[in-house]
């Protein structure tokens, strides 16, 4: 595929297995069109449930790169006596080609620390799964003009345990900023502050070692609605996308508008 956008459904803990199954079998065929006439990459996201029965529906059609299926999160080990836990070997195994980390709610939840975050991207790039790994500030933080600081420390934590893997292998990677109070607040940030944002991030991760390929992705709020002011933003390549993901017509509203962005671009280019 050419240079495209990418469009990744966090499906969070919103749907029963079902559901999803569901939701994929209605609309697979309309998903894949979409994705392709707007050259996005759509990577859904369920519960682990649904992981393996989904993957089977999206490989038995050999046609299709631009629908793939990823995880929510992962476990820091490669393998042995971790109750509950699931291994990168385990996603790649049953067909994930991404894995989200570091989100937010785990970071919240759980006390997920920087470190954790490293060693799950690291078990992801042994396995050659692509990880997602979520990066973002709190509201007190920004309002006390820490945003970069804090992002800082949370890139240079995965960067150094990056320089532990193999220089001979090349890595992809996706870094997405989520800024604490744009998840699910309805609000996004200004195109100021994510233009500097991202400029930040990007300067942040020039010298990562080994990384073939990073991506960057905004999360928080985005819907139909916010897309016309996204897309302002140059430095966005896509977005993880949480409560909008799970209305079909949002994501055929967004995806659409790339549609109508793209062949905007083109004409531009034609005269
Ligand atoms: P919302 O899109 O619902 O704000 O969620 C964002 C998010 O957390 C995606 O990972």
């Amino acid at each position: 595929m050419e240079s495209h956008r990418l469009l990744v459904a966090n499906w969070k803990m919103n749907l029963r297995p079902s559901e999803e199954i569901n939701f994929v079998k209605k609309h697979y065929d309309r998903l894949v069109n979409l994705a392709k006439q707007s050259n996005t990459q759509i990577v859904l996201c369920p519960t682990f449930l649904s992981i393996m029965s989904i993957a089977k529906n999206i490989s038995s059609n050999s046609t299709n790169t631009y629908l793939s299926i990823g995880a929510q999160d992962c476990s820091t080990r490669a393998i042995g006596s971790f109750t509950g836990q699931i291994s990168a070997a385990c996603l790649a195994e049953i067909g994930c080609t991404h894995v989200i980390v570091g989100h937010s709610e785990e970071r919240r939840a759980h006390k997920e620390s920087n470190l954790q975050v490293a060693h799950k991207t690291i078990q992801l790039l042994i396995h050659g799964l692509t990880p997602i790994v979520c990066i973002g500030e709190s509201a007190s933080e920004k309002q006390t003009s820490r945003s970069k600081e804090v992002l800082s420390t949370q890139i240079k934590t995965v960067i150094d345990t990056l320089n532990k893997l193999s220089s001979a292998r090349r890595y992809n990677l996706c870094i997405a900023y989520e800024p604490l109070y744009a998840i699910g607040s309805g609000n996004v940030p200004t195109t100021e502050h994510l233009e500097e944002i991202f400029g930040h991030i990007m300067r942040e991760l020039r010298n990562a070692p080994s990384i073939k390929n990073i991506t960057y992705l905004y999360g928080g709020s985005v819907n139909s609605r916010q897309l016309p002011m996204l897309k302002k933003v140059s430095k966005i390549q896509g977005y993880l996308v949480g409560n909008a993901s799970l209305s079909f017509q949002e994501m055929e509203k967004m995806l659409t508008s790339w549609m109508v962005s793209r062949s905007n671009c083109i004409s531009r280019a034609e005269k």
